[in-house]
């Protein structure tokens, strides 16, 4: 059976374009192998430096999580930090990391470029990453376009270790998440936290109707035809409504006589329907704490083990 893992970072609360390019996916594999999901709270340490916040990014995205469909009977879910190993691993596979590989990766020079300051972790960020791969022998790592360099630097990390001290690591495969189509935010671009655009997951009422209320349309008056191609309305509607729902809204674009007003109402609803079931178990979850608490700690009893006879392993190699 093929173990799958990913991290999600806990970095804000989670918006619909997470929900589609991560969440669900995670879901839907957890019926395929053995799925390990961890939120990565060390990697976040990188970028938020405020306890409460971070510990409330950590609640946030575990409820979240459960909420959209992480079956823990299926699924070994659990917090990065609960298995300290991981920096261990880190640390030695920082002696097979040429600084160079780091230097050139993307995502450390858009932090950069984004003024963030150049912090150790910054740049190590993908040895730890390669570590959690790593640690867990993953056969197949599903992530996002934008984590593919640092799939490859694991595998180079991997192979490197191996030559120098025999075969200890199983070379991980990405399953990069190109065929998951890119959620587009309430201007149209990528949504993105980074770019303010989103729909949170979880919006109480009035502020999910606010949300999709502020999507940027053009001035077409309302009696005019208008196009439905090019739409966000049209485009975030098709992720929630059924065929028959998208094809009247496309036919009611383009006879005109309606504004965009009243098709952003028709999304809202959709919206608001498709997330119902979820939020009903969101809010069970809120209400019992303790159960959290608990899924995450059996997730990290279970990810120990592992953990610990991979570390065997790797400290009987390196010779400590
Ligand atoms: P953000 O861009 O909001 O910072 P992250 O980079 O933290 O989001 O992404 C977390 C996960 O959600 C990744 O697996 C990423 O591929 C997925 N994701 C984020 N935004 C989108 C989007 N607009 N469409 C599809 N998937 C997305
Ligand atoms: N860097 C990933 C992201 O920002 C999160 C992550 C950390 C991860 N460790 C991982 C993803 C290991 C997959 C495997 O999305």
């Amino acid at each position: 059976m093929l173990r799958y893992l990913t991290g999600i970072q806990p970095s804000g609360a989670l918006h619909i374009g997470n929900y589609f390019g991560a969440l669900r996916p995670a879901t839907e594999l957890q019926n395929k192998g053995e799925a390990f999901y961890f939120i990565a709270d060390y990697h976040a340490l990188t970028t938020i430096h405020e306890p409460a916040l971070l510990r409330e990014y950590v609640r946030g995205v575990a409820v979240d999580f459960l909420a959209c469909g992480l079956d823990p009977a299926k699924a070994c879910f659990f917090r990065q930090s609960d298995v300290p190993a991981v920096t261990e691993l880190s640390w030695i596979l920082s002696n097979v990391t040429p600084i160079g590989l780091l230097e050139r990766s993307h995502s450390y020079k858009d932090k950069l470029a984004h003024g963030i300051a150049p912090s150790h972790a910054l740049l190590a960020y993908p040895v730890l990453m390669a570590a959690d791969i790593l640690l867990y022998e993953s056969d197949v790592v599903p992530v996002g376009k934008d984590q593919k360099q640092h799939l490859e630097i694991t595998r180079d990390l991997a192979v490197k270790f191996n030559e120098l001290y025999g075969e200890v690591f199983k070379l991980p495969e990405p399953d990069i998440r190109d065929e998951v189509a890119t959620i587009i935010g309430l201007d149209g671009q990528k949504m993105s936290k980074s770019y303010g655009n989103t729909i949170g997951l979880f919006l109480p009422e009035k502020e999910l109707r606010k949300k999709v209320m502020s999507i940027v349309t053009d001035s077409t008056p309302i009696e005019a035809p208008k196009d439905p191609t090019n739409s966000a309305i049209v485009s975030l509607y098709r992720l929630f409504a059924t065929p028959e729902e998208v094809a009247a809204m496309e036919t009611d674009f383009r006879a005109g006589g309606i504004g965009y007003g009243e098709f952003k109402k028709r999304l809202f609803e959709a919206i608001w329907r498709e997330f119902a079931p979820m939020r009903e178990r969101r809010a069970e979850l809120e209400s019992n704490p303790d159960h959290v608490a608990q899924v995450l700690a059996e997730g990290a009893t279970k990810a120990r083990e592992v953990a610990s006879r991979t570390m065997s392993r790797v400290r009987s190699a390196v010779g400590l």
